[in-house]
């Protein structure tokens, strides 16, 4: 048995053994107190347990064997998109007997060549870079162990050393007190060559406090073996934490959000304050953007060059070029289609762009404006209280305060054309499908039915009536009545 065997796809000049990952995720997560398994609750909108199997892929593992128990169907659904980089495998723990007897199930899924890394679904940010260092500790041939001091350490698994070297770890409820008076923890995560853990795996008992099959009893058996056990131990409490509840959840997406908010200071962002500020996603972003307070950003966005965004937006999936501003209290969600805005184009406040919302360089879009599915080309405005929906919009055209195209007639949705240089006047209902040629002025209040041909006026309304000296009826008297 070689420990060093050529991993299947060496990387170029590379002896590091593959790497596989088992990710623990059967538990149940009592203290959630929720229908939906742990490893699915969000973090930053993201199932915990995906946060994990992404780390897995940076570290360029060669599979992961993930194991499932409670909600096991709804926990594979929503792992198998993302198995594309790597094998992903599923094994079922069913009952749930203990950590060991959750790696248990997944040894006919690990080959004996590779480096384990055990990882738990319920603790989703670790970084790849960690682990990295972790399985460069284990070299092919240690017992490699992520370990953090603790000032609480109640409730884990404690390290316990002689002098520098670790012999064991001793679970919480099995320790006496002077091995609970250590704060150094095993964090859950570790690495070992796949051989050693089969070996060690068969061995496992459960005789001990909880009357489970312990995965921390292997420390016991290397110590035996006379194979090393190295401890890494990291300053970063963000990276080990696990989730066991809706506290916790919170606490860990706060930390989350910092760390990201740190991240775009750091390349140049202005925040008003890191501490307002949510991404659900990915957030890229050109230099000189500016960001006010309690802003979310979800799924992919952009912002380029010296981008401004005002208190109080949501901006999911969408790309805002270069010197455009996004005044307060402004809803953009770009959908599966996506959203742009071109540059120095002015949105808000209190504008909602909706999926296929194309406005070109300088549009302006102003409070209680609706754009879905339309393309504004450069410089068209609607600035106050319009939706244009299905609408392709001209340059300069300037769509007037409560206006609509009214693109559905309750079964269908047709497009509205409006060629370059339009005024549409306020308070027009402009019925698809309809085209109004270049130029065109349509009068307030006019509901357009027909095509109107370029540089015509269409007034579309009754005619003001008028009467001079209107005497108003009066109310009748109490008296008179009775
Ligand atoms: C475990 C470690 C402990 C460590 C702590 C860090 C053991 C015996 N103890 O504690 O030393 O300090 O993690 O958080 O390993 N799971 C299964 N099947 C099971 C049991 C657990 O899949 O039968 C999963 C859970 O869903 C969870 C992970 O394993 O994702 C860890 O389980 P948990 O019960 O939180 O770990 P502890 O045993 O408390
Ligand atoms: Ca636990």
């Amino acid at each position: 048995m070689s420990l060093f065997q050529p991993p299947s796809t060496p990387a170029a000049g590379s002896l590091a053994p593959p790497v596989d990952v088992v990710i623990m995720a059967a538990g149940k997560g009592t203290r959630m107190k929720s229908r939906l398994p742990k490893v699915l609750q969000r973090l930053a909108h993201v199932p915990l347990v995906q946060h994990v199997l992404a780390t897995a892929q940076q570290l360029q593992a060669r599979s992961a064997v993930v194991v499932t128990g409670h909600g096991a169907e709804q926990v594979e659904a929503a792992l198998m998109p993302m198995a594309s980089t790597l094998a992903l495998k599923f094994v079922r723990q069913e009952p749930q007997l203990g950590t060991g007897h959750a790696v248990q199930q997944a040894v006919p899924a690990l080959g004996d060549d590779g480096v384990v890394v055990v990882l738990s679904g319920d603790v989703p940010l670790t970084q790849a870079d960690t682990l990295q260092a972790l399985i460069a500790l284990c070299a092919g041939q240690h017992l490699a162990l992520l370990t953090i001091d603790l000032p609480d350490p109640a409730g884990y698994g404690r390290v316990v050393r002689a002098g520098e070297a670790v012999t064991a770890i001793v679970e919480h409820k099995d320790a006496n007190a002077a091995q609970r008076a250590i704060t150094e923890i095993y964090s859950g995560i570790m690495a070992v060559p796949a051989a050693l853990l089969k070996r060690w795996l068969a061995r496992l008992d459960n005789h001990n406090a909880q009357g489970e099959y312990y995965l921390t009893d292997i420390v016991k058996f290397a110590v035996q073996d006379g194979v090393t056990v190295l401890a890494q131990k990291t300053d970063d409490a963000v990276q080990v934490a696990g989730i066991n509840s809706p506290v916790q959840l919170a606490e860990l997406e706060r930390a989350f959000q910092r760390r990201q908010a740190l991240a775009l200071m750091e390349a140049g962002v202005r925040l008003a304050d890191p501490a307002r500020l949510d991404i659900r996603g990915r957030l890229t972003c050109g230099m000189d953007v500016e960001i006010d307070v309690n802003c979310i950003f979800e799924g992919v966005v952009s912002l380029g060059d010296g981008v401004t965004i005002g208190a109080h937006c949501v901006l999911a999936n969408c790309a805002v070029e270069a010197g455009a501003v996004i005044h307060p209290f402004t809803h953009i969600d770009g959908g599966a289609q996506g959203a742009h805005v071109g540059q120095g184009a002015l949105v808000g406040p209190f504008a909602r762009l909706r999926p296929g919302a194309n406005l070109g360089a300088g549009v302006h879009i102003g409070n209680f404006v609706e754009v879905k599915n339309s393309t504004l080309a450069a410089g068209a405005k609607a600035n106050h209280l319009a939706y244009l929906g299905d609408a392709t919009v001209g340059e300069r055209v300037n769509f007037g305060a409560g206006s609509i195209t009214a693109n559905y007639d309750g079964a269908n949705k047709h497009r509205t054309t409006i060629e370059a240089d339009v005024h549409v006047g306020s308070n027009c209902v402009l019925v698809a499908p309809v085209t109004l040629g270049a130029g065109v002025t349509v009068g307030g209040g006019s509901t357009i039915t027909k095509d109107v041909p370029a540089g015509a006026l269409s007034v579309a309304r009754g005619k003001q009536v008028t009467i001079a000296n209107w005497t108003r009826p009066e109310k009748k008297s109490k008296q008179s009545i009775s």
